[in-house]
């Protein structure tokens, strides 16, 4: 019989990623709390050590389950899909590549201790970021029995030198490399970078924090051109090659990564309060929404457009605060999707040392009018049902005047006066 089917003990399903805070959660879940430890490897396309020997590097330390699953292409169909859809931009810049990979994640953490029968879940964030209040959240939206466990806000490890002592006395594999200068969180959506020097906001981000995207002085002095077909709002095909969702996302990020577009900088608000400096480099996910809101402009009616940009932005920031699984997230999702029936076309786009400058756009759909737009021959707009479409605009504006606005005041004081 396994040391697992023997064991007593309670389960734990930790979210494990290999590096030294979740290696030393492996073996403090063990003598802590008593647990045995489901030790689960999300790949969301983060730039990782290879998964497999992450595995095998928990089952070394007595977890009684491992497993790397890769969650790349359900993240892209299911969770980035309806990003580009919703044109996903937290405070109109950040494409939200943390908040979007956590309900994915979220997900198997649950689907994992129910199979395996846990009723704890336990994961490595800090006590002040974003990220323990999404996964916390979404956890508790798909299963609100299950119980969290947050090492890192309970234990007293608060140095790195804490923490590697306490490994080496508990047979935790330690780091051989210095530890890194920032905090990092990549996946297919992008990468932060926060931390060490970036936390003087007056300091210009370092070039060694860059990896997806070249320094634009560095980038072709030859302008490439990108072509994106959309169907119903979701990206089908880079420049005429029809591609499944997650190597397209790869493509598109290559390149615009070698043209050194996707680099922001900047001062965001934290669902917990704290203002925080924050680099991002989001080649693929800026461009896709970019050039999705390119072909809504063609395809969209203006109220409908008007309208689905407050929704975007109450659709980010609800992400944003780790609400994917909630009621509003939903509802507005059906309206997004509704929206995008017809949002099928392709868009242009020219890539050029850190820019990308949409510059073509067509659709079948489009409810762009050539006959009602042009200055020129072939021109079907009707001029003279103007005249009485302004009569009635401007109706409300002429009484207000005689009554109470200027020409009620020019007929009361005899003169023209300042009306700014
Ligand atoms: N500020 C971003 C967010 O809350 C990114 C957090 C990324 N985490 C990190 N360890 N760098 O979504």
């Amino acid at each position: 019989m396994s040391a697992a089917a023997a064991s007593t003990k309670e389960r734990v399903v930790l979210a494990y990623s290999g590096g030294l805070d979740t290696s030393v959660m492996v073996k403090w879940l063990q003598l802590e709390r008593d647990l045995d430890v489901i030790a689960i490897c999300a790949n969301v396309g983060q730039d990782a050590e290879d998964l497999e020997w992450v595995k095998q590097k928990a089952l070394d330390m007595d977890a009684i389950y491992s497993d790397a699953v890769d969650l790349r292409k359900p993240y892209a169909s299911r969770i980035l899909k309806k990003a580009v859809q919703a044109n996903a931009l937290y405070e109109n810049t950040y494409p939200l590549l943390s908040a979007l990979s956590r309900p994915m994640i979220a997900k198997y953490l649950v689907d994992y201790a129910h199979k395996h029968g846990a009723r704890y879940i336990a994961h490595g964030c800090t006590g002040k970021g974003n990220d323990q209040v999404r996964f916390e959240t979404c956890i508790h939206a798909l299963d609100p029995e299950i119980e969290i466990i947050a090492p890192v806000r309970e234990w007293d490890l608060l140095t790195r030198e804490q923490e590697m002592a306490w490994a080496s006395e508990h047979n935790v594999p330690v780091p051989t490399t210095a530890a890194k200068p920032y905090s990092i969180d990549d996946n297919l959506w992008g990468r932060a970078i926060e931390c060490g020097v970036l936390e003087d906001p007056w300091n210009e981000p370092p070039a060694d924090i860059w990896t997806m995207t070249v320094d634009p002085k560095d980038a072709p002095d030859e302008p490439e051109y990108l072509t994106i077909g959309f169907e119903r709002g979701v990206p089908v095909s880079v420049n005429g090659e029809r591609m499944k969702y997650l190597p397209l996302i790869i493509k598109v990020n290559e390149i615009c990564g070698k043209h050194g577009f996707g680099r922001i900088d900047m001062v965001e608000n934290r669902l917990v309060g704290i203002k925080s400096h924050e680099c991002y480099e989001c080649p693929a996910s800026l461009a896709l929404i970019r050039v999705h809101q390119a072909l809504e402009q063609l395809c969209l009616d203006r109220d409908t457009q008007h309208f689905k940009h407050q929704i975007d932005q109450r659709w980010a920031t609800l992400v944003y605060d780790g609400l994917w699984f909630s009621q509003l997230k939903e509802a507005l999702d059906a309206f997004v999707e509704s929206t995008q029936e017809f949002v099928t076309g392709e868009v242009r786009a020219k890539l050029y040392k850190g820019s990308l400058t949409v510059v073509g756009r067509r659709s079948d759909y489009a409810i762009y009018d050539y006959g009602l737009a042009t200055y020129s021959e072939g021109d079907t707009f009707d001029r003279a049902s103007s005249h009485g479409f302004i009569e009635l605009h401007s109706l409300q504006s002429k009484t207000w005047s005689r009554k109470q606005g200027p020409g009620a005041r020019r007929a009361a004081e005899g003169h023209d006066f300042e009306q700014f």
